[in-house]
């Protein structure tokens, strides 16, 4: 097949860029046992390069190391190792500049490169395959792709959970009914509200951290799938490429891709985490409840309603949670009934991948770069305590504490609660006379216990909404920085 192609001249001190524009053939690094060319229609079909060239970093590393091994077991010489790298770096950099064009006729950033060091330095660039599969080669530059990815991510869920934090810190004071079934349930602090998202993104933070000792398995040396006749010495390429440890079996070496599964799903479990958030800020940016105002800088407007202020953000967020959802299933249904060991469905793999990596990531960074600016309407939150018997629990704790069971408390204020309504007045507003009408128990202590702030008060367990508790929870998040960040 006669196809336009680039050469490229690697003169060390001068290097050119030559086009071919016809009459170079392409011939594909596996096509000794063929004896027709292949179809414009399938070159396009099987080609990854379109996306995989985003690997094209890895994938030189990963070859620089695999170079320098072939050197140190004697299998390359000094000189000949030295060329190969010198060209590997010069493709590199003219990538970089944009300078070179993959075709879709060497079909992966594998073989693109490949052939681009062997057009360069002809008979000795087909050396450096020796020892080694693109089966194991797309599997090293996955894992060293999202190692990187990975604490990319971890840096920007740390950044988020600062944010959450001093947001907590600054409203410490700020009361706000919390809800059940979307219903009022009881009083909490909004410090206690956002050091509940605090504890969902550490864990998703954690998350994201053990899977690196997974991801973290340097599986270069696996051959195409039984390893490899040659005496490779992979723990110089461990150290070479920065991995914690080696892979100790070539067939699972080629066809895991576990660690890519948990990057998808740690995703899934990270973006439902922001997309309740999200769901949680429309419903309060809602005129219908008003608890928070999102800047102009984030909002858009609409363009027939000129009095709309749209919280887009949060609402692609939740949008993006069902495409990161959608990557997951993808790799997951990929996956499922792959026969050991590399087959050819796992090329499906990376674009899904590509996708979560930049949505988690620009989620992470827009919510950081939103949250601060989020105005508290803490007047609006406390008013809306007023509606919704928030204290009726306080007001069964209260007869529970003057000996009442538990219960019967509970069936009483129920009554209460009935008779209120009725009069259309809230538990605190009812007279003395009117409420021991019901039990004799009751006294004026009953109105200081039915105070909001009271009621956040009483909750002295370990994790509740009392300021001690709150505070403490934000000493244990500097702890845990303090860990993270050193
Ligand atoms: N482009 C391939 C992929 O992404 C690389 C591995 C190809 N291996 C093979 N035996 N065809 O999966």
């Amino acid at each position: 097949m006669y196809q336009t192609k680039i050469k490229l001249c690697l003169d060390m001190k001068n290097y050119v860029l030559k086009h071919w524009i016809r009459g170079v053939e392409i011939v594909k690094l596996w096509a000794g046992r063929f004896k027709e060319e292949s179809s414009t229609l399938f070159d396009e079909f099987n080609e990854s390069i379109s996306f995989d060239k985003k690997l094209y970093k890895e994938d030189i590393r990963g070859s620089i190391a695999h170079c320098k091994m072939l050197n140190k077991i004697n299998i390359l010489t000094d000189k000949e190792s030295e060329k190969i790298q010198n060209c590997l770096k010069k493709i590199e950099s003219l990538i970089e500049e944009g300078k070179l064009e993959f075709s879709i006729e060497n079909e992966d950033i594998h073989m693109n490169i490949e052939s681009l060091l062997i057009d360069e330095i002809g008979e000795l660039g087909k050396k450096l395959h020796s020892g080694r599969s693109r089966n194991d080669q797309i599997a090293i530059d996955l894992r060293m792709f999202l190692l990187e990815k990975t604490n990319l991510i971890m840096d920007c869920i740390l950044s988020l959970l600062n944010i959450l934090l001093n947001i907590s810190e600054k409203n410490k004071k700020i009361i706000l009914p919390g809800y059940t079934h979307l219903q009022k349930a009881q009083p909490i602090r909004l410090s206690f509200y956002f050091m509940a998202y605090f504890q969902m993104l550490r864990r998703d933070y954690e998350r994201f951290e053990d899977s690196l000792k997974r991801t973290n398995s340097m599986v270069l040396g696996s051959g195409a799938l039984s390893g490899v006749p040659y005496k490779l010495d992979r723990e110089f390429l461990r150290d070479e490429l920065n991995f914690l440890y080696i892979s100790e079996n070539a067939l699972d070496s080629v066809s895991d891709r576990d660690f890519i599964i948990e990057f998808q799903s740690n995703s899934s479990i990270l973006m439902m985490h922001l997309s309740r958030l999200s769901e949680e800020m429309i419903l309060w940016a809602t005129s219908e409840f008003n608890f928070i105002e999102i800047s102009d800088k984030h909002t858009t407007g609409s363009s027939i309603m000129p009095q709309k202020k749209n919280p887009d953000v949060f609402e692609l967020i939740r949008g993006k949670t069902g495409r990161v959802y959608g990557n997951l299933i993808s790799i997951l249904t990929v996956m499922k009934g792959l026969p050991l060991a590399y087959n050819k469905d796992m090329q499906e793999d990376k674009e899904s991948l590509f996708d979560s990596v930049v949505t988690v990531e620009r989620s992470l960074k827009i919510l950081s770069e939103m949250m601060p600016e989020i105005k508290f309407n803490s007047q609006r939150m406390s008013n809306s305590l007023k509606s919704g018997f928030l204290n009726a629990t306080d007001m069964a704790d209260y007869l529970v504490s003057k000996g009442m069971e538990f219960r019967n408390a509970h069936k009483l204020v129920g009554e209460l609660v009935s008779y209120s309504l009725d009069n259309n007045k809230s538990l605190e507003e009812l007279e003395l006379n009117e409420l021991k009408a019901f039990s004799k128990l009751f006294d004026d202590e009953i109105y200081n216990r039915l105070s909001f702030e009271n009621s956040i008060e009483s909750k002295i367990s370990f994790g509740s909404s009392s300021i001690e508790n709150v505070e403490k929870s934000f000493l244990s998040a500097k702890k845990f920085f303090l860990d993270k960040r050193k």
